[in-house]
């Protein structure tokens, strides 16, 4: 598929997307938005892809924010439908994809950049990386699950002050915080985020996905996450990747997982 502003590319089961504005710091607009909705769920049906990586282009930022451009001048029904389409076209849609997602962060990860990565299933950052929520500098507040995942993955307090405060944290802050995994120097970060879906790779596809699943479910309004947890590892005994781990176990020798 052809897309504008952003680049995919697969190799060995590992797919990489970049956001690729870098004259407006990959800031997300709409179109931007629709484009990686339609690369996550081509590549998340591709059964040849076992990770997606998610990047941005350039040395300065993974992504700057929404287009701040593109929204100056909306009514509060179009701000509400703004956010509305975003969170279920792309930051849902990440959350609950079931192929791995990883955000390089390397660069600035500011208001819909951070959500971005925090909606993906977990965060590696270069040293140069600085994250934040400004959107309260700008009379807003973040409107793509910002003040939802943030308490989750730092917890409350810190995250009343990050964004009350529209302060920008370093990558080496945002480790302290749990915020993202690793810091990693800028010219190494891909490399790092390669080496880390290796690791993946070598997992049953479909015992991952059940697990996105199950951790998921804990954040879920009206989800009791410990039945979700129950009914997937159920399935994964249905499963062809289940009696290929066991009987590689068993025979002492590496599994070759299928995903089915
Ligand atoms: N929306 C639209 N355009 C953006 C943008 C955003 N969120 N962030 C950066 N850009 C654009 C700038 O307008 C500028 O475009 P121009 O060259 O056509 O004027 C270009 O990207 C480069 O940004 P610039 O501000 O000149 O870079 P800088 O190095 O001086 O500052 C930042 C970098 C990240 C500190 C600054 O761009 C910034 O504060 N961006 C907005 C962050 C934000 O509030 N995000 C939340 C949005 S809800």
């Amino acid at each position: 598929m052809a897309y504008e502003n952003i680049l995919t590319d697969k190799q060995n089961g590992i797919a990489t997307i970049t956001i690729n504005r870098p004259s407006k710091l990959n800031a997300l607009n709409k179109q931007t938005i629709q484009e990686l909705h339609d690369a996550f769920e081509s590549l998340g049906h591709d059964a040849e892809v076992r990770v997606i990586i998610l990047t941005g282009s350039g040395e300065k930022a993974f992504v700057a924010g929404a287009d701040i451009a593109e929204f100056a001048n909306f009514s509060v029904e179009e701000g509400a439908q703004l956010a509305a389409q975003g969170q279920e076209l792309l930051f849902d849609y990440v959350q609950n994809l079931r192929t791995p997602v990883i955000a390089a962060v390397n660069g600035f990860a500011l208001g819909g950049g951070l959500e971005l990565a925090m909606a993906s299933h977990f965060r590696i950052a270069s040293d140069n990386a600085k994250m934040g929520l400004p959107e309260v500098s700008l009379g807003v507040i973040p409107g793509y699950g910002g003040t939802q995942r943030l308490p989750q993955l730092v917890g409350k307090g810190r995250a009343m002050e990050m964004i009350m405060t529209a302060g920008m944290i370093s990558a080496e802050e945002a480790k302290n915080y749990g915020l993202v995994n690793h810091v990693v120097p800028q010219a190494e970060l891909l490399d790092f985020a390669n080496g880390i879906a290796q690791r993946i790779m070598r997992n049953s596809p479909t015992a991952i996905s059940q697990a996105i699943k199950a951790v998921n479910a804990n954040f879920e309004d009206g989800t009791n996450g410990y039945k979700v947890e129950i009914k997937s590892f159920g399935k994964c005994f249905g499963t062809e990747d289940f009696k290929e781990g066991t009987t590689a176990f068993l025979e002492k020798r590496k599994a070759d997982f299928k995903g089915n």
